[in-house]
């Protein structure tokens, strides 16, 4: 959106920041809320993607990193730290060079995506690569940041939650109402707790007439939330949501109790069907935590647990380009051609 000024600036009302605090941001938000054709016809649905892969750094974590970083600049903090399954750390590592403080990222080993580990590379981060899952990066971050002079940016810091609470007021001020449904990949936790906290805010408010039924989805090796116990080894290809013992526990359960809502657990199988699906029909490359959301959609509607005629957003919360290596799999090898037009028009059998 031309002149969009980020999160902070745009709900400027909603959103608290220190007093006189410099605000950190890269435009992050305004993202596009895109009708979907072809999910509308398969599910009876009037259905609509919320892309949160076109923000800054690719992912919705850059909604609550902007109000993270504005935090940790106006405290003088000199460094930030967080646990990550690679999203966060790629918006820490941004949002750390934007306010020139230093930045410390906690990621499990071998389990990161590549773009991702780009992203963070790029961005200048301290990479510490921890031979653990995501769940032991965090209590180390957390325990690092309680006994040392640097700042916590993980969504246990509940002002990346006020940030989060964003896209909700985004998907109502473009629908003029909140939707009936709204489906969410749930991996710590804090998107669905964020979303939540937003809608019920406009509904006190007035702004918009109901909340919607929130709807969460999870990998069925990694669905503590569906089976109501953490999971010691969480497994999934998508590795974004690769966690066994959400932070935003509470937040999650309150948000599918509060809105009639609920969990479910999808296989990697439906997750990266789905992902195909919404690239190859909507147009729409997303990395597989994120297609998870619409694999859910998919199954609801199917089973018959999402109604039909309902409207429905599901967000898509990275971009596809963060895992190249999963988009890649299964790819047949590609012809290698002389320059030659024959030779075009053959390999494509245009006759
Ligand atoms: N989708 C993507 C692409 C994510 O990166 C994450 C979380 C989620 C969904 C789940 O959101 O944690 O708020 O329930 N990624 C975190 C990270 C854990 O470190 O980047 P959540």
């Amino acid at each position: 959106r031309p002149g969009w000024p980020g999160i902070i600036n745009a709900y400027r009302d909603r959103i608290a920041v220190p007093e006189g605090a410099e605000i950190i941001t890269l435009h992050e938000g305004g993202t596009p809320l895109l009708p979907a054709a072809h999910l509308s016809e398969l599910t009876g649905c009037q259905v609509y993607l919320k892309i949160e892969g076109v923000n800054p750094t690719g992912s919705f974590k850059d909604r609550g990193m902007t109000v993270a970083m504005t935090y940790a600049k106006a405290e003088g903090s000199k460094a930030v730290i967080c646990a990550s399954t690679g999203n966060t750390s790629a918006s820490a590592a941004a949002y750390a060079a934007r306010a020139g403080l230093t930045s410390a990222v906690l990621v499990p080993k071998g389990k990161i995506a590549l773009g991702k580990l780009a992203q963070a590379v790029a961005y200048g981060a301290r990479i510490l690569q921890v031979d653990g899952n995501f769940d032991d990066c965090l209590e180390l971050a957390r325990k690092t940041a309680s006994a040392h002079p640097v700042y916590l940016v993980n969504s246990v810091n509940q002002v990346r939650i006020e940030g989060q609470k964003s896209a909700a007021f985004e998907v109502c001020d473009v629908l003029g109402r909140a939707p009936d449904v709204h489906c969410l990949p749930v991996g710590n936790a804090g998107n669905i707790t964020g979303y939540w906290k937003g809608y019920r805010e406009y509904a006190a408010d007035g702004v918009v007439p109901a909340t919607p039924r929130m709807f969460g989805f999870q990998a069925e090796g990694a669905a503590p939330l569906v089976l109501g116990h953490p999971v010691p080894n969480p497994e999934t290809i998508a590795t974004a949501i690769r966690i066994g013992s959400p932070a935003s526990w509470t937040g999650a359960v309150t948000a599918r109790d509060e809105s009639d809502g609920l969990f479910h657990a999808l296989s990697d199988e439906q997750i990266l069907a789905a992902y195909r699906l919404l690239a190859a029909r909507e147009g729409v490359f997303v990395e597989p935590a994120s297609a998870s959301s619409v694999a859910g959609l998919l199954t609801t509607a199917e089973d018959g647990r999402l109604p039909k005629g309902s409207v429905v957003v599901c967000t898509v919360t990275g971009h596809g380009l963060k895992d190249p290596d999963t988009a890649l799999l299964g790819m047949t090898e590609v012809e290698a051609l002389p320059v030659d037009p024959a030779a075009v028009a053959t390999a494509l059998e245009l006759g």
